[in-house]
């Protein structure tokens, strides 16, 4: 695929967000209401986008996610959005969520989830992206492999009408 502006890295759009859960974030159960860990999720996943491809991007849809454990009222939230596979107008995004332990700085995991993004025009028409994406690392190859497995099962699933 020609990139017309090259190859960025996924370290040039990784996103780092930090929240700290207050009451308004919570439910009866003094536990991260999940509706709101999605918004956070969709908004670092968007900005790692933008970075990516320098301009708008929208959210076509969201996968793999799961809450793996729960994070309750005073917790330091730290979402870490990386963009893993560059299409040519779709990229896709993985944030993973964690709880920062304060005593240690340790970071617990508690999701991560799969975003595709899709660069859009100012009528919200998808663009090319004009810059492609360098694997850089074991890591970083496993994941644009893994895309394009990924890629194939949504669109089956899309084609199976899920
Ligand atoms: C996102 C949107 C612009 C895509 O428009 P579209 O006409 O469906 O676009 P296309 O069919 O050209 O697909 C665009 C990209 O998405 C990919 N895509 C589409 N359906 C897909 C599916 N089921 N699985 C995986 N990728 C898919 C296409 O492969 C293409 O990527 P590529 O160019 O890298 O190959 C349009 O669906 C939209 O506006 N959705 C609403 C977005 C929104 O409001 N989000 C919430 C707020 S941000």
């Amino acid at each position: 695929m020609g990139y017309s502006k090259g190859l960025k890295r996924s370290a040039d759009s990784l996103t780092e967000i930090t929240k700290l859960i207050q009451y308004r974030d919570i439910n009866g159960q003094n536990r991260l209401f999940g509706g709101r860990l999605m918004e956070w999720i969709d908004e670092a996943a968007g900005v790692a986008a933008m970075r990516h491809c320098g301009g708008n991007a929208v959210t076509l849809m969201v996968d793999s996610l799961k809450f793996k454990k729960g994070a309750y009222i005073n917790d330091i939230v730290v979402l870490i959005a990386k963009v893993t596979y560059v299409g040519r107008t779709s990229m896709e995004v993985r944030v993973d969520s964690y709880v920062e332990e304060k005593h240690t700085g340790l970071r617990r995991a508690i999701n991560h989830a799969y975003l595709t993004c899709v660069h859009v025009d100012d009528e919200g028409r998808p663009l090319p992206i004009e810059y492609g994406l360098e694997p850089v690392g074991l890591t970083e190859k496993a994941e644009w492999e893994g895309a394009q497995r990924r890629i194939a099962i949504r669109k089956h699933r899309t084609a199976e009408g899920f």
